[in-house]
């Protein structure tokens, strides 16, 4: 599906030195990190904590005061075609009148000239990534007829179809049923499975180990990035969410001093 595969040996995205603010707090603060190709990669971090802000400033969608993204080598602004985002839901307009398959072919606008429709190329790559998600049968419904979870994976499919090495996803669980939530961390397991990288901004500690190669702790700051037993220690998750851990009912740091 995706034709140039690119060198194995040049990270997928490199993030350096990156301070991002909106105010007078930085929202982000001196984040340096590297995050190798084919990785499924979770973000974990409390509310505020920058998480979004980071898929944004890899995205080149939000400037940095100080720093610089690279994505497969690129600097982002270059490589705006290898990545893939799939926003967390309550930014998207649902009553916009557009059916599910024109959604999924959004994500094939930076293939397809001005000047000419959509080929049978790009309904090829949009009807893969429909079946992938398992949203063909409702190709012709408005997407604000949807649920919740359905809609979530008809964002996946445009993301999917882009056909992008690199994919950058905000909560694509939020609000979804466990049997949706396994639907769609399978599908992030086989793109992954097809040599893609996947960024995933996740709530939920309790699943974070089991769902991903790697995390990301950030609040503000980078807390670590690395293999979920090495990040998800109590001490410095409890630096991190400052003691609100104990909502976490199926870690083990219950046993904490607090
Ligand atoms: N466009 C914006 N204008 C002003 N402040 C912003 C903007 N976007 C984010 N912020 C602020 O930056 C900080 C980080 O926000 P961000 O959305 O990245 O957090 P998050 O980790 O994604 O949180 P959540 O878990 O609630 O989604 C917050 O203090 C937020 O209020
Ligand atoms: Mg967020």
């Amino acid at each position: 599906m995706v034709t140039d595969m690119p060198n194995p040996s040049v990270p997928a995205i490199e993030v350096m030195n990156l301070t991002v603010s909106f105010g007078p707090r930085p929202a982000l603060l001196d984040v340096s990190t590297t995050i190798d190709q084919g990785l499924l990669v979770g973000v974990i971090g409390p509310n505020g904590a920058g998480k979004s802000t980071l898929i944004k400033a890899i995205l080149g969608f939000v400037k940095p005061d100080f720093g610089s993204v690279k994505i497969l080598g690129s600097p982002a602004d270059k490589a705006k075609g290898s990545v893939a985002y799939v926003p967390q839901r309550g930014a998207v307009d649902w009553d916009y009148p557009i059916t599910v398959e024109e959604v999924a072919m959004m994500g094939r606008y930076g293939h397809v000239p001005w000047w000419r429709d959509p080929g049978p190329q790009d309904r090829a790559h949009v009807n893969q990534a429909l079946e992938m998600v398992r949203m063909n049968e409702f190709r012709d419904r408005q997407i604000g007829q949807l649920s919740g979870g359905q809609q979530q994976r008809v964002f996946m499919a445009r993301a999917l179809a882009q056909g992008a090495d690199v994919l950058l996803l905000d909560e694509p669980f939020s609000g979804v049923d466990a049997a949706t939530e396994r639907a769609i961390l399978d599908v992030l397991n086989r793109a992954k499975d097809g040599g893609r990288t996947l960024v995933v901004v996740h709530h939920d500690l309790a699943t974070a180990a089991e769902y991903f190669d790697r995390l990301l702790l950030i609040k503000q700051r980078l807390y670590a990035y690395g293999p979920p037993q090495a990040v998800l220690n109590p001490a410095l998750l409890s630096e991190v969410y400052e003691g609100a851990l104990r909502i976490f009912s199926a870690l083990p740091v219950e046993k904490g001093p607090r």
